[in-house]
């Protein structure tokens, strides 16, 4: 085996791309990684290939690449998934597929899976009058349903009724009784109705990061209490037959299997009952929650799941068969809202390193002399004489060498020199001792913590508030790798640190097999070589959550598709939010900016401090500065922009 063969197969296994890839990411014979849109060998893109092609085009990093044909694979995967799990156990009802507005609501990924899920009769999911609105100007299906979920008012409820008018398979679903008084007021005022769904609050919980979303306690639905209470006020009404939907969800990411077969159950014979009673529900609303594999250990950790698509489908469609026989009722249409598990994988963000921060300096071109203080000399002679036996104890000893040094120049007895080596020299210290603790064979807490801190920091140009907030906010764990030179050894550990003005805007926890990893496994960049770094499974959730800390804003992105019969791609950019939309969104004038700058120029030249033509170049670059990227620029060296 060549040693760029062996070294590509250990990037396998140290990133376990083949684990959490879902056959859509890879490794190249040239250690770069690559993308197979189709899910499949038959067609393979190089990752950094396309971001060196819009650099060219001066799409500049952090940006997305965004892959419509994955988008269009897992929609495919989870149709088929479903569509065999009925054919495998002969269901008889009809499966219906949803996709929840808020798990991506940017326009070029609803358009994308608008196209790609008509032939399966994809529908969407709506929780917000905005959601409901822009879900409005897509011409679905005319067998899609587009399920109204969330709190809703008059006009949210006006709405929903436009929306039957216009020909939607609408189901507005009542997440309480008030709600649902609103509803049969409005139809009565109308004259018809759309169809009614009921959140029932189940027992059941889910499992992972989203599990209070379940639960007798939780915030959505219906208690049984209040269930009754509908049904009565809909019998009432008149309107038994427009109760079309039971819904339920019991959070997102379900860990493990047996809280999506326990919720079934629960629902299975809620649904049931309900029928028994006279209702014309059809269709058995599951909700989202299908777990993605972030971190490819198939387990039941949060950021995994210990099931598959085609596991997922199977229990519930076997479930929902058995409950509906043994209630001797018909088997209703089943619908998924499932979002995660379309959307996580058909986007890749990736930026560039812009420089690797190490402790301490070179060690070979220290000197001390004779004239340095003693305890620089003592330190030196612990680092010079530190070996496998005495590491601790020497270790010790330079700690209490590099306090007295520091409180030697606090005092004003030292130079800012002597105050250099010794930093330079504590810093070899520590990586001595480290080497001799890593081959002693036994674990020193002080030294595992002593490791944390000495990790390289990769500067990375991109804000994780904007693009990964979930890793901020909840630790969601993605799957994070440079995205080039895995033919070549690692040479060092690091951790990720972003551009925003913020001590949180560090990734230090990574996707691993059998743990959490502390740290990554990283080249020293080349001089002049962009250094990428691609975050994986980010199409869910992240673009739509995203904040605009330190006023950053939405990053560039490519989209990419691939001819399977050429090869051939084909590259369409859209641009990220400049420095004037971020600032407009937060209320800024474009013309109220200006015109402070042009009140403090005058005040300036009228004071003779500065020449007219300085005043309107100053102006002319404020003037541009609105359509700045507000992320770094390609060319780190300070450029003068004319
Ligand atoms: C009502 C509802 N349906 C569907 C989903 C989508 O869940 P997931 O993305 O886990 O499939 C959510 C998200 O939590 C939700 O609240």
């Amino acid at each position: 085996m060549s040693m760029n063969h062996k070294n590509i197969q250990t990037a396998r296994h140290v990133y376990g791309i083949d684990n959490w890839g879902a056959s859509y990411f890879g490794i190249s014979p040239q250690g770069s990684v690559t993308v197979q849109p189709f899910g499949g060998q038959e067609c393979s893109l190089d990752l950094a290939e396309i971001v060196s092609r819009a650099q060219e085009r001066n799409i500049s990093t952090p940006l997305i690449l965004r892959f419509p044909q994955v988008l269009q694979s897992q929609i495919g995967r989870l149709h088929n998934a479903f569509a065999e799990a009925a054919s495998e156990c002969d269901y008889e009802g009809a499966i219906r597929c949803v996709f929840p507005f808020k798990v991506n609501q940017r326009r070029e990924f609803i358009d994308a899976l608008v196209s790609s899920g008509h032939q399966f009769r994809y529908g969407l999911e709506v929780g917000t009058k905005p959601e409901l609105f822009a879900a409005l100007s897509y011409d679905l299906h005319s067998d899609a349903l587009l399920v109204c979920n969330g709190f809703k008012d008059s006009s949210f409820i006006q709405l929903a009724f436009d929306a039957k008018r216009m020909g939607k398979n609408v189901v507005l679903v009542v997440e309480g009784t008030d709600e649902l008084k609103y509803i049969i007021d409005h139809a009565e005022k109308v004259g018809f109705c759309v169809d009614i769904g009921l959140r029932a609050k189940l027992y059941a919980k889910g499992a992972g990061l989203w599990a209070k979303s379940g639960g007798a306690e939780s915030k959505f639905g219906l208690s049984t209490v209040e269930m009754m209470e509908s049904l009565e006020l809909l019998r009432k009404a008149g309107l038994s037959e427009h109760l079309a939907m039971l819904h339920y969800h019991i959070g997102s990411q379900i860990t493990e299997i047996k809280k999506v077969k326990n919720a079934m159950k629960e629902a299975g014979r809620v649904f049931a009952k309900i029928v028994k009673m006279d209702f014309g529900l059809k269709y058995l609303n599951i909700g989202g929650g299908i777990g993605v594999d972030y971190d490819g250990s198939k387990t039941s950790f949060y950021a995994s799941a210990n099931y598959n698509l085609q596991e997922f489908a199977n229990d519930v469609v076997y479930i929902i068969k058995e409950v509906c026989e043994s209630e001797g009722v018909a088997p209703p249409t089943i619908v998924s809202e499932s979002g995660r598990a379309v959307a996580a994988y058909h986007a890749v963000l990736v930026t560039d390193v812009r420089e690797v921060e190490q402790m301490g300096g070179d060690v070979n071109q220290l000197q001390i002399t004779e004239q340095d203080h003693k305890s620089l000399k003592e330190l030196k002679f612990a680092c010079d004489e530190m070996n496998s036996k005495n590491f601790v104890e020497y270790y010790h000893d330079a700690l209490e060498y590099r306090d007295e040094l520091f409180t030697l120049f606090n005092l004003g007895y030292l130079e800012l020199a002597e105050r250099s080596k010794a930093e330079v020299l504590f810093e070899e210290v520590c990586q001595k001792a480290l080497y001799f603790h890593s081959q002693a064979g036994v674990s020193i807490e002080e030294f595992e913590d002593l490791a944390k801190g000495r990790l390289s920091k990769y500067l990375a140009n991109f804000s994780i508030f904007q693009s990964i907030p979930d890793s901020w906010s909840i630790e969601q764990l993605f799957p994070v790798m440079p995205l080039q030179r895995h033919d070549e050894k690692y040479s060092r550990k690091g951790v990720v640190m972003d551009i925003t003005c913020d001590s949180d805007g560090c990734l230090d926890q990574f996707v691993d097999q059998r743990d959490v990893k502390k740290s990554l496994e990283l080249h020293v960049p080349h001089a002049d070589v962009p250094y990428y770094i691609g975050f994986f499974l980010v199409g869910a959730y992240q673009e739509a959550l995203g904040n605009n800390h330190n006023l950053f804003g939405a990053t560039n992105e490519v989209i990419v598709e691939v001819d399977p019969k050429t090869g051939q791609t084909t590259e369409t950019d859209v641009l990220g939010e400049d420095v004037g939309e971020i600032l407009r969104a937060m209320n800024y004038e474009d013309e109220q900016i200006l015109s402070g700058y042009r009140k403090q120029l005058t005040r300036r030249c009228e004071e003779g401090f500065l020449a007219e033509e300085e005043k309107e170049g100053i102006l002319r670059r404020a003037q541009s500065f609105f359509e700045e990227y507000p992320y770094l620029r390609v060319k780190t060296r300070l450029e003068i922009i004319e």
